[in-house]
C-alpha cells in the first residue's frame, strides 16, 4: 500500500501545510517588528505554535493554562512566570532560551522555540508585557487569532494541482462543483470548461451538499487551524474575469448567505436530509453538530452535538426521515446515532481499521461502510449492527461511498485510482471506472443518476456515464495549472 497516504486526512494535512508555506509568505509575526510588540499579533501566534499543545485548558501542564492573557500572567503552580520589563527574570522567557535541562518545550518533547521568536517574547516582556488596547484579558487567544486571520486569495493560475476532496453536481446536473485552494470551482460537466470561481475562507472543502432551495452547504477548513460550515448562493452575480464568473464568498453577503459554525480544526463531512431540514457535520473535534434548518439556513438552529467517536469523524450520512445519523470514525468503527432518542444505537467494528466513509439506505434498513481494510461492508443499522456482507474489489484503501439517487446502487472511490459501482442490494461489484491518475478522494452522482464523477489528489476529475461506464470528460480541476510533460524516456 502506498505509504504516501497514511490516514487520508493526515496526508491532506501535510500537503496543506506544504501549500500553505508556498503561499502564506513570511508569517505575520515578523521576527523583529519595528513597532512595539503586539501581544495578539506577534506573541500569541508564537505561543499557539510552541506552547499551547500542552498548556491549553485541557492539559494545563504544570497547572499552567495559557489560553488567555490573564491566565498567562497568572502562571501555574510556581506562580507568576512574567516580570514585566525584565525578560531575564521571567521564567516564561528564560525557559525558552535556557541551556539547563529544564527547558520549554521540554527537551524530549519538541524543538526549541526559534531564536528570532524567543527574541520577540523578550522584547514584549521588556516593553512591559502589555495587552493590546481594546482586547479583553479573558479572551480566548486561539479564537482571537482565528477571528483576525484573513484568508489569502486563491492562486489566479495554480502552480500546483488542487487536491479534490469534495465534488457535487449542481441541481440541474449540468455543472460540477469541486473544492479548490481557498475556493470552490464550478465546471461544465460535459466539457470540463471552467465557468465560476467562488472564493472561500476555508482552505479546503471536504463536504459539498446542495440544499433543496439550491444553496450550497460546504464543510471545510484549514488543517489544524479552523473548520467551518458555510452556505453559498452560487447564482449571485459577480465579476467576470477571462470569461469566468468570480464570486467573493468571504465578504460578499449575497454569496456567503449563512455561517453555521466554526471550530478549531477541519470539518470533514457533511450530510443533509432530502427535505433539507436536518444538516449534520462532523470532523477533527470528534463531534457531529446537528442543525435544524426548517426555518431556513439564516435561522439554522444547533439542536445537538453528538460526541460518539473516540477519534476524528471522517464520514456521515442521514436517513431520509432525518431520524438516524450514521458516522465513520478514525477510531475504526462505524456508528449509528438515534437523533430523536439522542443515543448511540449501533457500533459496527468489523473493518478493524480506519473507516473513511458511510452511506445508509434511505429508509434506514441497511448501512454501508468503507475503509482502510479495502472493503465495502453492509450491516444492519438496527439491533446489534450485524454484518450482512463484506465485499472486496478495490486494490487499496476505500475513501468514500455514496448512494445513487434512484437505483439501489452505490459508488465508491479508492486509493487504487478508480471509482467502482456496486449493487446495493447484495454488494455485487459493478463497473470499475478508470482514468484518474491518483488517490480518488471524492465521488458524486448527478441528481438524475445518469452521471458519476470522481476527483483525485492530483486535481484530476473524471465524469462517467453510469449506464455504460464510458468517460464523458476528464480534466484537471486546478484553474490555470499546467501539468509538467513527463520526462522523455531515455534508451
Ligand atoms: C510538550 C509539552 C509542553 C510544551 C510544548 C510546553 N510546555 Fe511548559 N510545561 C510542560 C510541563 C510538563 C510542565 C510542568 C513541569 C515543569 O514545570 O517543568 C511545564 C511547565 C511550564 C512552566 C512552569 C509552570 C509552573 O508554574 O510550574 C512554564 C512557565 C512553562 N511551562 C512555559 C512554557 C512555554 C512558554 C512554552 C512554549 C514556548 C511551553 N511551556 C511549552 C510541558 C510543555
Amino acid at each position: 500500500m502506498p505509504r504516501r497516504f497514511c490516514a487520508c486526512v493526515l496526508c491532506a494535512v501535510a500537503a496543506a501545510v506544504a501549500t500553505l508555506l508556498m503561499f502564506a509568505g513570511p508569517p505575520s509575526a515578523s521576527a523583529q517588528p519595528a513597532k512595539p510588540v503586539s501581544f495578539i499579533t506577534d506573541v500569541a501566534p508564537i505561543l499557539k505554535e510552541n506552547c499551547l499543545a500542552c498548556h491549553d485548558s485541557k492539559k494545563k501542564s504544570g497547572k499552567y493554562d495559557m489560553t488567555t492573557f490573564e491566565r498567562i500572567l497568572a502562571g501555574g503552580s510556581n506562580g507568576e512566570p512574567i516580570v514585566p520589563g525584565k525578560p531575564k527574570d521571567s521564567d516564561f522567557h528564560d525557559l525558552m532560551v535556557t541551556d539547563a535541562q529544564r527547558r520549554m518545550p521540554p527537551r524530549d518533547k519538541g524543538e526549541a522555540v526559534p531564536k528570532d521568536k524567543a527574541a520577540v517574547i523578550a522584547r514584549w516582556i521588556a516593553e512591559g508585557a502589555k495587552l493590546d488596547p481594546g482586547l479583553d484579558p479573558k479572551a480566548d487567544l486561539v479564537k482571537e487569532l482565528r477571528v483576525r486571520w484573513q484568508p489569502p486569495a486563491p492562486p489566479k493560475a495554480y502552480p500546483f494541482p488542487a487536491v479534490v476532496n469534495a465534488l457535487a453536481f449542481t441541481p440541474d446536473g449540468k455543472q460540477l462543483v469541486a473544492g479548490g485552494h481557498h475556493e470552490l470551482t464550478v465546471w461544465e460537466a460535459d466539457t470540463g470548461k471552467l465557468v465560476k470561481r467562488v472564493r472561500t475562507r476555508a482552505e479546503r472543502a471536504y463536504g459539498l451538499v446542495f440544499l433543496p432551495d439550491g444553496k450550497l452547504a460546504v464543510a471545510g477548513g484549514r488543517p489544524g487551524q479552523e473548520g467551518d460550515v458555510r452556505v453559498y448562493d452560487l447564482s449571485a452575480s459577480g465579476k467576470t474575469e477571462d470569461g469566468v464568473t468570480v464570486l467573493d464568498g468571504v465578504n460578499d453577503k449575497k454569496v456567503l448567505v449563512a455561517h453555521l459554525f466554526d471550530v478549531d480544526d477541519s470539518v470533514l463531512c457533511l450530510a443533509v436530509s432530502p427535505d433539507g431540514k436536518t444538516l449534520a457535520a462532523g470532523g477533527c473535534d470528534r463531534a457531529v453538530r446537528v442543525f435544524d434548518l426548517s426555518g431556513g439556513v439564516a435561522k439554522a438552529k444547533l439542536v445537538q452535538t453528538v460526541e460518539n467517536h473516540a477519534d476524528w469523524v471522517l464520514g456521515c450520512a442521514l436517513t431520509d426521515d432525518g431520524k438516524y445519523l450514521v458516522t465513520a470514525g478514525r477510531d475504526k468503527t462505524a456508528k449509528v446515532w438515534d437523533l430523536k432518542a439522542r443515543e448511540s444505537v449501533v457500533t459496527f467494528p468489523e473493518h478493524q481499521n480506519i473507516v473513511y466513509g458511510v452511506a445508509v439506505k434511505a429508509d434506514g434498513s441497511a448501512g454501508f461502510s468503507v475503509g482502510a481494510d479495502k472493503n465495502i461492508r453492509t450491516w444492519k443499522p438496527g439491533g446489534e449492527g450485524k454484518q450482512v456482507k463484506s465485499a472486496g474489489g478495490h486494490a487499496d484503501e476505500v475513501f468514500k461511498v455514496v448512494s445513487h439517487p434512484k437505483q439501489p446502487m452505490l459508488a465508491t472511490s479508492s486509493a487504487d485510482k478508480t471509482v467502482r459501482l456496486w449493487n446495493a442490494a447484495d454488494l455485487t461489484p459493478g463497473k470499475s471506472l478508470a482514468g484518474l491518475t491518483d488517490f480518488v478522494f471524492a465521488v458524486a452522482f448527478s441528481p438524475d443518476g445518469d452521471l458519476v464523477a470522481g476527483g483525485a489528489y492530483d486535481g484530476s476529475v473524471s465524469v462517467w456515464k453510469v449506464s455504460d461506464g464510458s468517460v464523458v470528460k476528464s480534466w484537471n480541476a486546478s484553474p490555470g495549472f499546467v501539468a509538467k510533460e513527463p520526462e522523455p524516456k531515455k534508451k
